[in-house]
Order: structure tokens, then C-alpha cells, then sequence
């Protein structure tokens, strides 16, 4: 059949389709800037046919009613790989759990749980073009697999996303059923540096030499570190996330991707998540390729790269080398994402690195995030046996191999001058690396 004649077959109204959900069923949606927010923001309203319909989300980006509102507590439970504000706001109130995970296993491990299936998906794509092929857009990390496992697949169709390359296409009839939604995109606009954040990027920008290959996290200090990486030449990137800073990169001939191992002339990434500058960028751009989640943060991948140099950002580091980067002690913040995928996967590359870059104090300096040990509850990111190189605004810890007393004496150097004779006192008490006598 033409594949206009399809997709007129399968457009639908948004409450058609969320009244196709039933009570008990599972919903995959995709993730932060790809999320479907028409049918989303529908599902709040049917809370009254529906009990007990779980939602598996990551990193959500806007306020929806099914998981604000009290009243929808027994109609619907979320599961999130990755929390932003609005989940730890309901936490709390017990309606969304955290799902522990490695972003390249997060769609495998969830669907080996769940039966290999999912009853339904919703995502968003582009419109179809005359061969009825669409493009994913904004959002690859598990929306292939989830579509691949779903009962049902709903796409919600926004002719404002980019179009995206790579393994983004999705056929109309491979889709049950299109609803349109023409809004604007998602933006996340970055803070400018502080004082702090631009010590940090000097420091890390020493680290990473010409010919690099460079995945940068999520968080302030990823974001703050481009605009020292300017003197830089034919830097590549692999990365999970395309942020702002790498279009800036690009732009100013720093970025070249010519000397990459893998995918070489290309970006390749999972998701983008920035402002309409990123999302210009990646539209139709054979330089940018996306790869499913699996394969863009596979350790083993990561580590084929030649100085393949991670940059992710902690909320805590402990003096074995403990990395914190997901939890203020019990109170769940965020999640792994991809940060020990990366971590582990730099350092299996010929001349790679990974770096936890930190502040070394946080809530106005009152308190260090250089600990003797993470705070009772702490979520462990990066295990002490994976670590490699700690960065703060006072200088770079080279932790791998160390011994834990070493570390504790190269992580003092670099934490706040306020804390370092606490720190030591701190690890004497508690045993951690006794008094020399
Ligand atoms: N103790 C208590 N509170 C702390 C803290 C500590 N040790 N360190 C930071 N905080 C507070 C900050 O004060 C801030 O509070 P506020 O929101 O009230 O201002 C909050 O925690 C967030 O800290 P901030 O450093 O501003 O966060 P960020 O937006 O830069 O993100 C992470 C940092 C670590 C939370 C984020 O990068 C993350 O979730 N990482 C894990 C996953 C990852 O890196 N994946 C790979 C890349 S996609």
C-alpha cells in the first residue's frame, strides 16, 4: 500500500490511543527529549478505567498528572532507569521506583524481567517520507528494543524534531498506530561556568590530548569543560548524549572525528538532549551518527576508540575511590546512565581515560564532597575498582592502582583546604588507614 495511504489508516486522535491502554498493562515510553508529551499528558485523564498500568520512563523531562497527582496512586506505578526532578519530588510518595542499571544492558536486562515484552510503546518521530520511513529523532538508548518487544507500537509524529541518521529509521508499517503532535521541542540550556567549573575544565582540558575521542556526561561540569578544549585539534567524538557544547566544538574546527577508530568522520551517540542549536545541528547531518543505546555505551565498543577520554561529574568520592554519582545518601537523585559503561569502557582503550570531575564542596561550601566514606545509603556509581582519574577544582587524582592510603593522600591534595585535616582525622578514626607508627 502507499505508505500515505497507511498512515491515514493508522492516525488516530491522542485519547483514541490512550484509551487503547488497558488495566495491567506495561507502557515503554522513550526517553528525556523524545518523549511523546501529547500522549503522556493524556494518560492522567483515564486514570478512572485504569488500575494498575505500569510506565516505564527515563529521565522525564516535563510535569505529567499520572505520576504527580496522589489521586493516581493504584492506576499507575513508574518505573525510571534515570530520575529527574519531577520523580524525586514524588518519590516519596511511593508511586516511581528506580530501576538499577548500566544504560548499554538498561532495554535487555528490563525486558528479560518482564517476559521479553512490553504491551505497548510510545515514542515520537518525524513525519514519514515518501517511502513511508521515519526518523527516531532525538532518542536512541532502549526505543529500538522496546519497539521491537511492544504489543502495540504508538508513534506520536512531530514535524518540529530533527531529522536524525544512523539506525534512527522506523518504517510506518512496522507502527500500529500515528497520533500528531506539532509542538516544540524540549530545550535544556546550560548555566555558564562558574569559578569552579572553569578550574575544572583547565584541568581537564590538560588531560585530553589532540586526536581524542571524548564522551561527555550529563550535569554542569561536562557541559562547562568545552570551552577550554578550543586549542584542541581532531577531537572525536563517542558519546551517549550530543550535547550544545559539541556542536560549539565542531564548529570551531576542534571537533574532526578524522582520527576516530570506529565510525571515523562521524559523532556517534544515543540521544541529544540541549537547545534548538544541537537540534539544527544533528537534522540530516551524515557527520552524526546515532546508535542504539547497546552499542554506543558497550564497554567493549567505548574501548575500541584510541584515547577514548569519559568525563562524567559525582555527587561524592570516598578515599578508596568510591564514586557516588546518584544518590544524596538514602534519597535517590538521579541514576547510572551510562557513566560506569563509560568509565570502565575509556580505560580498555589504548591511551584512554576516564575522569569523575567534581566541585569539591557543595550547599555553599559547608559541606565536602571528598569523604572519608560515602554517607550511610549512598548509591555506589563507579565501584573503588574501576576508578581512575578524580578531578576537582584544585587539581587531577590519578587513583588507578593506588593503595588506599595513596588515594586518600592524592584525593586530599585535591579536596577543599577547609577539609583536608578532617579528611585525615576522619579516615585515623574510623580505621581506614591507620595512624603510621
Ligand atoms: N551532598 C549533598 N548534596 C550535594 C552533594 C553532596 N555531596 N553534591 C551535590 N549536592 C547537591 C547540589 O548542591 C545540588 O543541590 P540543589 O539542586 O539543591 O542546588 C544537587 O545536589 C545537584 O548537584 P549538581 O552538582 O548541581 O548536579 P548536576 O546537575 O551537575 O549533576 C550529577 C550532577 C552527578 C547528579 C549528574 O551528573 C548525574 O546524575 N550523574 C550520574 C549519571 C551519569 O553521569 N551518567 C553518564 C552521563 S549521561
Amino acid at each position: 500500500m502507499d505508505p500515505k495511504e497507511t498512515y491515514k489508516k493508522k492516525l488516530v486522535s491522542i485519547p483514541e490511543a490512550v484509551s487503547m491502554v488497558q488495566s495491567r498493562q506495561t507502557i515503554g515510553v522513550a526517553m528525556a527529549a523524545s518523549e511523546p508529551p501529547g500522549l503522556l499528558a493524556e494518560l492522567g485523564r483515564h486514570q478512572g478505567r485504569l488500575e494498575d498500568v505500569t510506565v516505564w520512563v527515563c529521565l522525564p523531562m516535563r510535569i505529567y498528572d499520572f505520576i504527580q497527582k496522589p489521586e493516581m496512586t493504584g492506576h499507575f506505578f513508574v518505573e525510571n532507569w534515570f530520575y529527574g526532578a519531577p520523580d524525586r519530588k514524588v518519590h516519596p510518595e511511593g508511586r516511581v521506583s528506580y530501576i538499577p542499571n548500566n544504560l548499554h544492558q538498561a532495554a535487555t536486562n528490563k525486558l528479560l524481567a518482564a517476559g521479553n515484552k512490553v504491551s505497548v510503546f510510545w515514542g515520537t518521530a518525524t513525519p514519514p517520507d515518501e517511502r513511508g520511513y521515519m526518523s527516531l529523532s532525538l532518542g536512541l538508548v532502549t526505543e529500538k528494543q522496546l519497539i521491537e518487544a511492544a504489543d502495540l507500537v504508538f508513534i506520536e509524529i512531530n514535524e518540529n524534531l530533527p531529522w536524525t541518521l544512523g539506525d534512527t529509521q522506523l518504517h510506518i508499517d512496522d507502527v500500529d498506530y500515528v497520533v500528531e503532535n506539532h509542538v516544540p521541542l524540549f530545550e535544556l540550556p546550560s548555566a555558564p561556568p562558574s569559578e569552579a567549573e572553569q578550574a575544572i575544565g583547565g584541568f581537564i582540558a590538560e588531560l585530553i590530548e589532540d586526536g581524542s575521542t571524548l564522551q561527555l556526561g550529563i550535569g554542569g561540569i561536562p557541559n562547562a569543560i568545552t570551552p577550554f578544549l578550543l586549542s584542541r585539534h581532531d577531537l572525536g567524538i563517542h558519546t551517549e548524549m550530543f550535547t550544545d557544547g559539541m556542536v560549539d566544538l565542531y564548529n570551531a574546527g576542534v571537533v574532526t572525528n578524522k582520527r576516530k577508530t570506529l565510525w571515523k568522520g562521524k559523532m556517534v551517540g544515543a540521544f541529544a538532549l540541549g537547545t534548538q542549536k544541537l537540534y539544527d545541528f544533528i537534522n540530516d547531518n551524515l557527520g552524526v551518527e546515532f546508535q542504539q543505546g547497546q552499542v554506543t555505551n558497550n564497554p567493549h565498543i567505548v574501548g575500541q576508540n584510541f584515547k577514548m577520554v569519559s568525563v562524567n561529574t559525582a555527587l561524592q568520592v570516598d578515599i578508596f575511590g568510591q564514586v557516588c554519582s546518584q544518590s544524596i545518601g538514602y534519597k535517590h537523585f538521579s541514576g547510572t546512565g551510562g557513566q560506569l559503561d563509560t568509565h570502565r569502557g575509556a580505560q580498555l582503550s589504548p591511551g584512554g581515560r576516564g575522569i569523575i570531575a567534581l566541585r569539591s564542596t557543595a550547599k555553599d561550601a559547608t559541606i565536602s564532597t571528598i569523604v572519608p566514606i560515602l554517607s550511610e545509603g549512598a548509591e555506589v556509581t563507579v565501584p573503588c575498582q574501576d576508578v581512575d582519574t578524580i578531578v576537582t577544582e584544585y587539581g587531577v587524582a590519578e587513583l588507578k592502582g593506588l593503595c588506599v592510603r595513596d588515594r586518600m593522600e592524592a584525593l586530599i591534595k585535591i579536596a577543599h583546604p577547609n577539609f583536608r585535616d578532617w579528611l585525615r582525622e576522619e579516615a585515623r578514626r574510623l580505621g581506614i588507614v591507620p595512624k603510621f607508627s
